[in-house]
């Protein structure tokens, strides 16, 4: 008997890369609601083909942790649609991408788009999620340069570091936007942060839930500081917060709210959008 479903894949990722599947499954918990706050049958799609025990090891997702996951995709989704609607030729680069679905969600037809993650990571992507011809695969850390000699900046390029940095050391974090900086002029690079608070809960293993503990986050920054970012390059030209937009029940009130209360705007994860100069 034949069927038409896709063979199912198997994932055997560990430590840092198995969180490429964290980040996936809540997305896709909170795709499958009727209210969502982010369209993305592609990470349904990918839970369903993937043989992992995925509520078996991240646990039931109550509503919460999917929309902030969403939330945040959103943010890097926008600064890409931007992106695109002034270069719909350029160049996305994805760093850390793991299994995010954002081509599906944003794509323009006509750009390129590069994702740079570790080997594993890469080679699990590659089975699900085959390049098309405006697709490429780089396995590569971000921490090794080279990747940056693939990109083609000519019409214009964003590069993406959506749940990344905060597995970095806080040298490799300032390399990396010294490293766009002086590549990409005119270029721009949005990153997510966690608070240090956060991340020193991760560093200590008080981020268990489910028996899941997440792997240590050596960068943490605290939203107040992200025009710190500037001393990494002096082609560092703007530093701007990107924040979440949209947003259901409790944290759909509370949102507009959050980035007034001095004390816990400070402290919150940011989204921040770094500008380089165009030299
Ligand atoms: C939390 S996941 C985020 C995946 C995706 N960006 C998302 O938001 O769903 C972190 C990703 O960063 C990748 N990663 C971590 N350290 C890396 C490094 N040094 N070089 C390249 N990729 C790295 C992991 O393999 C994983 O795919």
């Amino acid at each position: 008997m034949t069927s038409d479903q896709p063979e199912r894949v198997k994932a055997e990722l560990e430590a840092i890369p198995e969180t490429a599947l964290w980040t996936l499954y809540h997305r896709a918990v909170e795709a499958r609601r009727l209210d969502t706050v982010l369209d993305d049958p592609k990470a349904v799609e990918l839970v369903e083909r993937i043989d992992y025990p995925f509520e078996e090891r991240f646990g039931p997702d109550g509503g919460l942790q999917g929309q902030l996951q969403a939330l945040r995709a959103g943010c890097f989704d926008r600064e890409i649609e931007d992106f695109l609607a002034r270069c719909p030729r350029g160049t996305v680069v994805c760093l850390g991408e793991g299994l995010e679905t954002q081509y599906w969600r944003v794509d323009n037809g006509r750009a390129t788009w590069i994702t740079v993650d570790l080997p594993e990571a890469v080679a699990l992507r590659e089975e699900l999620l085959p390049p098309g011809p405006r697709q490429r695969l780089i396995a590569c850390s971000v921490t090794d340069p080279r990747w940056m000699d693939e990109v083609d900046a000519e019409r214009g390029v964003l590069i993406t570091a959506q749940g990344l940095l905060m597995y970095l050391r806080p040298g490799e974090v300032r390399d990396l936007i010294a490293g766009c900086a002086e590549r990409f002029p005119g270029g721009t690079l949005v990153l997510d942060a966690v608070p240090r608070w956060f991340s020193r809960m991760a560093t200590q293993g008080k981020l268990r839930s489910h028996g899941y503990q997440a792997p240590p986050m050596p960068w943490g920054m605290d939203a107040a500081e992200r025009d710190k970012l500037a001393t990494a390059h002096p082609g560092v030209a703007e530093i701007r917060d990107v924040l979440p937009v949209g947003g259901r029940g409790v944290v759909g009130a509370l949102l507009p709210y959050l980035a007034r209360l001095p004390v816990v705007s400070a402290r919150r994860p940011s989204v921040v959008a770094v500008r380089f100069s165009d030299r």
